[in-house]
């Protein structure tokens, strides 16, 4: 039996986002249907609601960090490339509903692009990573992303552009970065949010938004092809996610 999940995973108000200047909306509660269908679900017959979440980026911009902030409440300043992709599930409930996600952290390095890029299709959102303190991965952001999409569904994806390493940028260089950023979020209509994971600043809040968002667009889009009556209880696995699970375990051979 799985453990119950933990208190700071239960989300009973849409969090806030970053910037309203670069928000995937800026509502201060959940989608009214969704919170009419979270209020009438099946409790006992629920199965889990479930998200693809991937995490993309330049080499050594702090991808692996920001997940294992969140997931671990850990951090590392000694740097260990990604080969080919890492997991993990993070387990939510969110009004009241179970959900999972879903976090594929892809390696930056051109030698494991390949390989990484295999695991890409079927997200329902794209974090794009880049480092606050270097101006040159927010300007690979839009490569990263087009490569992304080209495995996914533009209309279905919710888009995050995450700053990392905020602890190293002066409150000057952050303000100019941050314009940058909002200016490119604008641009490919991504959500923009600026985190250190060496102090965990933002880090919490950033996840709890890609989850809350997620499962509203999850639910919606369940409303959308099944009915209110059935929406919220509708399971939603990614096709062929375990067997992605393991090949992400194997060594890579193509690159
Ligand atoms: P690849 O897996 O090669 O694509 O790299 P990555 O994007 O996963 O980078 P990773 O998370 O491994 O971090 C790279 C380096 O940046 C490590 O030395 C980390 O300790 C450091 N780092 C990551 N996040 C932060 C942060 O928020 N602040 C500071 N100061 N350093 C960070
Ligand atoms: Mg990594």
């Amino acid at each position: 039996m799985l453990p119950p999940i933990k208190s700071d995973r239960i989300i009973t108000h849409l969090p806030k986002c970053f910037s309203a200047k670069a928000a995937l909306q800026t509502k201060e509660v959940f989608h009214p249907q969704v919170q009419a269908a979270c209020q009438t679900h099946d409790k006992d017959g629920m199965s889990f609601n479930v998200a693809k979440v991937i995490v993309v980026g330049d080499v050594s911009v702090g991808k692996t960090c920001l997940v294992s902030r969140f997931c671990r409440g850990a951090f590392d300043k000694n740097y260990k490339a990604t080969i080919g992709v890492d997991f993990d599930t993070e387990r939510f409930q969110v009004l009241g509903v179970p959900f999972s996600m879903q976090l594929w952290d892809t390696a930056g390095q051109e030698r494991f692009k390949c390989i990484a890029s295999t695991y890409y299709r079927g997200a329902q959102a794209i974090i794009v990573v880049f480092d606050l303190s270097r101006g040159s991965s927010l300007a690979h952001a839009r490569q990263w992303l087009e490569d992304a999409m080209k495995e996914n569904d533009p209309s279905s994806v919710l888009l995050f552009l995450v700053g990392t390493k905020k602890d190293l940028s002066t409150p000057e260089q952050l303000t100019y970065v941050e314009q940058e950023a909002v200016r490119m979020s604008d641009e490919i209509r991504a959500e923009f949010w600026a985190v250190s994971a060496k102090s965990g600043d933002g880090v919490r809040d950033f996840f709890l938004r890609v989850a809350a968002l997620t499962f509203e667009a999850n639910v919606l889009s369940e409303l959308e092809k099944s009915g209110p009556r059935n929406a919220a209880g509708v399971i939603k696995i990614t096709s062929g996610s375990e067997d992605e699970r393991k090949r992400a375990k194997r060594k890579p051979d193509c690159c």
